[in-house]
């Protein structure tokens, strides 16, 4: 039994969060938690809002709230969200707690007696009218690089490079939209990065053929081009406080940069869920306590990945201390909508919110995944959700499981049918299978998740052309003994395919699990001999027709939803 630990990159707390976000690191990590825990290997999922920073404080001024009062309401929203799409996180904590607060400080302290961090003079951008400084997502400009004209102080959207609100053309502020800004002196600390670079570069180095391209090429255009030194200070009242005593005396309002705390989260986090559950979390997280054995995940969007290759590393390496590192980054490419951006400001695109509002979280599960953004971006439209819908979850899965059940009440009653025998038609299912399922364990394995749900759809595939071929309608009035094998190995499927999906589309599993048998609290993933597996489900078991498991998608709906959502092309 293997332990896993399994992070999704930490939703920022300022709003719901989009499909684009959901696939982009939160429901992958659950699919692949599922499947995991369903292998029997222990694993633990860990999650929690991302609290600090400029986009909390310009979201809860937007909202007329204070602060803290805002993130504990978001909080609220997200978590139950997280919950109605069912991702199964041990623990969804907030970095606003004490755990992450203490880490952060812990680690700085550590990093600055390692002499990995300075303090420096820099120039600060300063707004008259605001009578505040404009760190990070205060300012916004064009990006120096790209051109983009919305790109933020402290990285550029649309070429993901990381910035310095001086770097930005035309800088305005993003509270007031003044141009009214000077440049002032102020200290900061200073993350010294640039020293950590040979040891990051042999570190990537060992990635290379291991982690997505998508994810080393992101590293090492980041070492390549000169590590700059980071501040991981700013002049806010939110946040982290850096700790004031002898090293730092003259530090009030300014806490610490939120791309320094916010991996720390990821630990801060797992002891938030040691202490609420009284297990051990530094098994987890360092590696003399146990965690030498951990295989450790980290899921996320690729704006993520500069920090998450770089930033968190030279913390936790820096530190001196047995931190756990990263065994296997899974960064993805952009889910667009109708081709643009999912927008959180100009709400544009669907939100996990009303995405509830309209279907349950299956449908999404199965057509996110089946479309994650893995080799490029993806484009989210309602039309081709539909025909994902309709085709794969509605005819092919869908209806298998209501053809089967509703015939077999009709021929047999309420009860799986005896008699018959294994042949042909049957080995050939065998055959078909294993293949199949053989592709979808692999593909899984390696985190390849379109790959991973073609697969899955052609295990389904496989159960409609055995019943094709068995044709036990067909074969009823002549022979009735081979009409109640078909019926029987096609009820078994249906067992068979509740374990299996249950990674995807958890609800709809446990529906057809128990229509057939008492579920368990966890569905194993099926190993052993394949043909055992389909008698799991013994003649004489009583068994219910579920309701339709899946609705299609009518074209009034699409239309309704286009219009309600806006879908440009
Ligand atoms: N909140 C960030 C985002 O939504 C992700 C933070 S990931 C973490 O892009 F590791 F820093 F927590
Ligand atoms: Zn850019």
């Amino acid at each position: 039994m293997a332990r896993i630990l399994i992070t999704s990159a930490l939703p920022y707390i300022n709003d719901i969060k989009h499909l684009g976000t959901l696939v982009g690191s939160m429901l992958p990590s659950d699919v692949y938690a599922r499947f995991e825990r369903s292998r029997g290997n222990e694993v633990l999922l860990i999650c929690a809002t991302d609290e600090h920073g400029t986009p909390a404080e310009l979201a809860a001024a937007a909202a007329g709230k204070d602060v803290a009062t805002f993130c504990d309401d978001m909080y609220d929203i997200q978590s139950d969200l997280g919950q109605r799409f069912q991702l199964s996180w041990d623990f969804f904590g907030r970095t606003s707690r004490a755990p992450t607060h203490e880490l952060t400080q812990h680690l700085a302290d550590r990093l600055s007696e390692n002499e990995l961090i300075d303090e420096r003079t820099i120039s600060q951008v300063f707004s008259i009218d605001d009578d505040r400084y404009l760190p990070d997502r205060y300012i916004v400009g064009t990006c120096p690089h790209c051109g983009y004209e919305n790109a933020r102080g402290d990285q550029c959207e649309n070429c993901t490079r990381v910035l310095d609100p001086t770097d930005l053309v035309d800088p305005r502020s993003a509270v007031s939209g003044s141009t009214n800004l000077e440049v002032r002196e102020t200290k900061h600390l200073y993350l010294r990065q640039s020293k950590m670079v040979p040891e990051l570069k042999k570190w990537i180095a060992s990635k290379e053929d291991v982690w997505p391209h998508l994810v080393t090429s992101i590293a090492n255009k980041w070492l390549n081009e000169g590590l700059h030194d980071r501040g991981i200070t700013r002049d806010l009242s939110w946040g982290v406080p850096v700790k004031h005593g002898d090293k730092w005396p003259d530090y009030d309002g300014k806490v610490f940069y939120v791309w320094f705390d916010a991996p720390i989260g990821y630990i801060g986090a797992t002891r938030e869920w040691g202490e609420a559950t009284g297990n051990d979390w530094e098994r987890w997280w360092r590696l003399s306590k146990g965690a030498d054995d951990v295989k450790y995940f980290q899921f996320m969007g690729k704006d993520n990945v500069p920090f998450h290759t770089v930033g968190f590393p030279v913390t936790q390496m820096g530190s001196g201390e047995d931190w756990k590192l990263v065994d296997y980054i899974k960064g993805f490419n952009w889910l667009t909508y109708y081709g643009g951006k999912f927008s959180t400001s100009q709400k544009r695109g669907v939100f996990m919110n009303h995405a509830l509002e309209l279907l349950p979280s299956d449908y999404w599960r199965y057509y996110l995944m089946a479309n994650a953004p893995e080799g490029s971006d993806a484009t989210f439209t309602w039309e081709h959700f539909a025909a994902t819908v309709n085709k794969d979850l509605a005819d092919v899965l869908g209806n298998f499981v209501n053809r089967i059940m509703k015939f077999t009440a009709s021929k047999f009653g309420n009860e799986v049918p005896e008699g018959g025998e294994w042949g042909p038609e049957e080995d050939q299912l065998v055959a078909d299978l294993e293949r199949a399922i053989k592709v979808y364990e692999t593909e899984m394995t390696a985190l390849e998740f379109r790959k991973a749900l073609a697969a899955l759809r052609s295990i389904w595939v496989a159960g409609n052309e055995y019943l094709t071929r068995a044709a036990p309608w067909a074969a009823f009035k002549s022979d009735p003994a081979q009409a109640a094998l078909g019926c029987r190995v096609g009820l078994n499927l249906v067992h068979l395919f509740a374990h299996l999906s249950e990674p995807v589309i958890p609800t709809t599993a446990r529906i057809m699990h128990e229509s057939l048998l008492p579920a368990p609290e966890l569905l194993p993933w099926p190993d052993g001999n394949l043909k055992d597996t389909l008698e799991r489900v013994p003649a004489g078991q009583p068994f219910t027709i579920p309701d339709v498991l899946f609705q299609k998608i009518t074209d009034d709906q699409i239309d309704e939803w286009r219009a309600r959502f806006g879908a440009e092309e």
